[in-house]
């Protein structure tokens, strides 16, 4: 695979920077010597990884992406400071975890407005930014989940899928513009996704209990240190492959992270393969008949 040579002069923005994913990938592009615009709700969790490293290269912003003067106002900011932005991450977001009735209309509104519009907000903020410098990469953190649908995490599902979908179309828009897009879809990191960032539906239904109870107790015992979870992913490892992937002369546009997430996402690609050949025919017979006829 062809990789370009890196730019020293590079300037990445990032969003949700405080933890896990977005703070290894702030902390792994600053030790490769480019510079980061770090993001996050409360700027005093980046405010260490910040101040070791030159002032020149490391800046660090107010940003809650359901904010949208906060968003205006960071991107204002960063360009100001450096001129230009090369990299926008997309990465703040947490999980809901309950099945789709369980979720409160404000539960489902609000996973949306983190995971989907804040994102989305945050890409149309940088994009007139990138079209005039006729170049750039944005790399939407998505998910496995952002491909493949589980009961009892619908709803973040739904966000994910809907943040691919637009991703999908953007890079069909942009690539004559010299913009790229990778949507990036982890398996299971060791950040504080599931400690921290997991939301459990108040609403509990008993008709579901025997779909989803074991997940819930499970995401339970793990909230009240009860049971251990190790997941395989190591966040240092997933920077280092989303950077290679910005350094590639040509990003995929999804980067799966992980073999949990390529075993999930092949199984799905095998199912609907298998799908779509058994009810071709029922297909493609919807069409009128004077089209049948004339193939
Ligand atoms: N870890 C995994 O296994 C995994 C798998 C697939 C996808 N992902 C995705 O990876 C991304 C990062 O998650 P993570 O695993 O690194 O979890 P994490 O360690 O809990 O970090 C989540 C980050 O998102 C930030 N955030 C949440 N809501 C925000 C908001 N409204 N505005 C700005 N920042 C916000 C958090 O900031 P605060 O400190 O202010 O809360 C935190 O910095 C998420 O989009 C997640 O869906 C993770």
């Amino acid at each position: 695979m062809a990789i370009s040579s890196v730019s020293q002069t590079r300037i990445w923005f990032i969003t949700g920077s405080s933890k896990g994913l977005g703070r290894a990938l702030a902390e792994t592009v600053l030790e490769q010597g480019e510079t980061v615009v770090l993001t996050a709700r409360n700027p005093q969790h980046i405010e260490d990884l910040v101040a070791s490293f030159p002032p020149n290269r490391a800046l660090a912003l107010q940003l809650d992406v359901t904010k949208p003067e906060e968003i205006r106002e960071a991107v204002k900011q960063a360009i100001a400071k450096f001129g230009r932005i090369d990299v926008l991450v997309n990465n703040a977001g947490y999980g809901i975890l309950g099945a789709i009735e369980e979720v409160s209309d404000e539960g489902v509104r609000r996973q949306f407005e983190t995971n989907f519009f804040g994102a989305l907000e945050v890409l149309r903020t940088v994009l007139p930014h990138m079209r005039q410098q006729r170049s750039g990469h944005i790399l939407n953190i998505s998910s496995v989940g952002g491909f493949v649908s589980y009961p009892g995490t619908g709803i973040y599902n739904g966000a994910k899928f809907a943040l691919e979908g637009i991703s999908e179309a953007l890079a069909q828009e942009v690539t004559p513009l010299g913009i790229k897009i990778t949507i990036v879809e982890p398996g299971a990191f060791r950040t504080n996704f599931v400690t921290r960032s997991l939301v459990i539906a108040d609403i509990q239904i008993n008709d579901y209990e025997t779909v989803i109870g074991e997940m819930r107790k499970g995401a339970r015992d793990i909230l009240d240190m009860k049971l251990d979870f190790e997941e395989p992913g190591n966040p240092k490892k997933a920077a280092l492959a989303m950077i290679q992937a910005v350094n590639s002369d040509q990003p995929p546009l999804r980067l799966i992270l992980g073999e949990d997430a390529i075993y999930a996402i092949n199984a799905k690609l095998e199912s609907v393969k298998a799908e779509l050949d058994a009810w071709r025919e029922v297909s493609v017979n919807t069409a009128f008949d004077e089209v049948l006829v004339a193939k």
